[in-house]
């Protein structure tokens, strides 16, 4: 049984962006399509980095994020991973050389939370 956390007005979240905010002391992003709103923990699953600040830069589109770090790339919504340690801040590397990078992690998706919107306001359950 979690917890509910306010995370803020729905207004604060642009139409088709992705916000990184803090609530109640959790790290989290949250993507906006429409009446649809994702929250997913602030924290990529290969080495624990914020998927909101790196040297690539914040990267999202349709729904899907990509860490600044390493390139791999999230569902936030379903958390799904798609692309795993593809490179290093938006450019590729060889095939090869990903694992190295990698340093043994499998593939993780992002850690998804359950959320409702309530009279103008986004709740999730951490
Ligand atoms: S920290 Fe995100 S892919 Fe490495």
């Amino acid at each position: 049984m979690g917890t509910e956390v306010r995370v803020g007005p729905l207004a604060d979240f642009p139409d088709g962006r992705l916000t990184g905010v803090e609530a109640d002391g959790h790290r989290l992003i949250v993507a906006r399509d429409g009446d649809e709103v994702c929250v997913a923990r602030n924290q990529c699953p290969h080495l624990g980095f914020s998927l909101t600040r790196g040297p690539g830069g914040l990267k999202y589109e349709d729904g899907v994020v990509q860490c600044p770090w390493h390139n791999s790339r999230f569902n936030v919504c379903t958390g799904e991973n798609l692309d795993w340690v593809t490179g290093f801040a938006g450019r590729r590397v060889p095939t090869w050389s990903r694992s190295v990078i990698a340093l043994g992690r499998r593939p993780r998706g992002l850690d998804t939370l359950s959320t409702t919107v309530r009279e103008g306001d986004v709740y999730v359950t951490v």
